[in-house]
């Protein structure tokens, strides 16, 4: 067992780094107080090839492994959680369920543009009555000659209102439940199809959130993504590979959290010394540092796994609760380290917290995440 990166993944992160820190850092505070979406360094990151990275080269991608995509969303997520969000959403919510599940033909009309065309991806699971209980979607869709028609509604659709492809999941069939779901590659352009609500949000203000809506919306029968029926079982498996980019997004957002405020305890001087000098900061520090260790192994343990082909159905999920939790605590910890001035937007550690919320939410919560692991450990 070898815990040590490649030379590739090493190469992967530091070309990452540089990226946040002279890109993405400067725009950080810019973005959330503006909630504009960060459309030219998403433009940089398709130039760079991170957009859809893991796409296989003769489809327009890198044919990276999902670990390097992970380090990838770590990095930005260090910086600004936003930019981390909109690739993890397009790399595992839209690329991978059409790369592990696309003809040949879809394939070769729709990983292009995902990659070297420059089009947003996104995924239409979530429903305003069916979150967690994903399977009770209300979202129809009837074959009618040589097209389905669609219908319905989705919400909290990351990348909603800049996306192009969207993976949608809907009933073609009612009375047979999960098995009577289905997958579907619809584009913007198709008609019946609209964006609804633009959603204002807690944090992640520069990820793009929206409603998106289905009326009569014709998709071509060949859009029909893998079988009649299977559409539950690429959802759940979408979402087991989607839960490492959040993961790794979550750890992101708890490592920056912690250099900012190490950076911080060093310069602050009170009663007559660094406030890093106290116990209670150090302490608080190794805490943190120790929780990053753990996060990591499980985050990267899970793209390892799912690289190599194998089920990493509990590791994500476990991956996916540690970090997201771990976010929470360190930026709550992290800010409390900087007083008064952490409260204001003087310092990212306010947006970093707000940020932070979203990972045990999204992508299934961490009651969700617990359902998957007790289910996966013999109860
Ligand atoms: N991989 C493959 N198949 C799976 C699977 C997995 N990880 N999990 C379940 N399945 C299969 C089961 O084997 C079963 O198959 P059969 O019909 O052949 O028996 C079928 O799916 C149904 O399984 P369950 O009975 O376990 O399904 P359930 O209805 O009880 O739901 C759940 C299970 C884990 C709670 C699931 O509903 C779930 O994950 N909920 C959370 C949904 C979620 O994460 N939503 C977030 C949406 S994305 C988002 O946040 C917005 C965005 O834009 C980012």
């Amino acid at each position: 067992m070898d815990f040590n990166l490649s030379r590739e993944h090493q190469l992967v992160r530091k070309m990452m780094a540089e990226f946040t820190e002279n890109e993405v850092k400067p725009i950080a505070a810019e973005t959330d107080k503006t909630s504009q979406y960060p459309r030219e360094n998403i433009e940089k990151l398709f130039d760079l090839g991170v957009m859809g990275m893991c796409v296989p080269k003769e489809y327009g991608g890198a044919g990276a492994d999902p670990l390097a995509s992970a380090i990838c969303i770590e990095e930005l997520s260090k910086q600004c959680a936003s930019t981390g969000d909109i690739v993890a959403t397009h790399n595992g919510l839209c690329c991978d369920p059409i790369i592990t599940h696309g003809t040949e033909a879809q394939k070769a009309k729709y990983l292009p543009m995902l990659t070297k065309g420059h089009k947003v991806g996104a995924f239409c699971l979530t429903e305003s009555d069916a979150g967690s209980d994903a399977a009770k979607g209300q979202t129809e869709a009837k074959l009618d000659g040589d097209h389905y028609v669609l219908n319905g509604s989705k919400i909290f659709i990351t990348n909603g209102y800049v996306a192009d492809v969207f993976v949608v999941f809907a009933m073609t069939d009612k009375t047979k439940g999960t098995r009577g779901i289905s997958a579907f590659i619809v584009e913007s352009s198709f008609p019946g199809f609209s964006v609804g609500k633009h959603e204002e949000k807690m944090g992640l203000h520069g990820s793009p959130t929206a409603e998106i809506v289905f009326t009569d919306c014709i998709v071509p029968k060949e859009n029909l993504l893998g079988q009649e029926g299977k559409g539950f079982k690429i959802a759940m498996q979408t979402l087991d590979g989607g839960r490492i980019g959040i993961a790794a997004q979550a750890l992101g957002i708890a490592e920056g959290a912690m250099e900012e405020a190490m950076a911080y305890t060093k310069g602050r001087v009170q009663f007559g010394k660094p406030i890093s000098k106290f116990q209670n900061t150090q302490f608080t520090f190794a805490d943190m540092a120790m929780r990053s260790e753990a996060g990591r192994l499980l985050t990267y343990q899970a793209a390892v796994l799912k690289g190599e082909g194998k089920r990493f159905t509990k590791e994500a999920a476990m991956a996916k609760l540690f970090c997201s939790e771990h976010a929470m605590l360190t930026t709550t910890k992290a800010l409390q380290m900087f007083g008064g001035y952490g409260y204001t937007k003087d310092y990212p550690l306010e947006r970093m917290m707000r940020d932070a919320k979203i990972t045990e939410i999204y992508e299934g919560t961490s009651e969700i995440q617990r359902v998957v692991i007790s289910g996966n450990i013999g109860l």
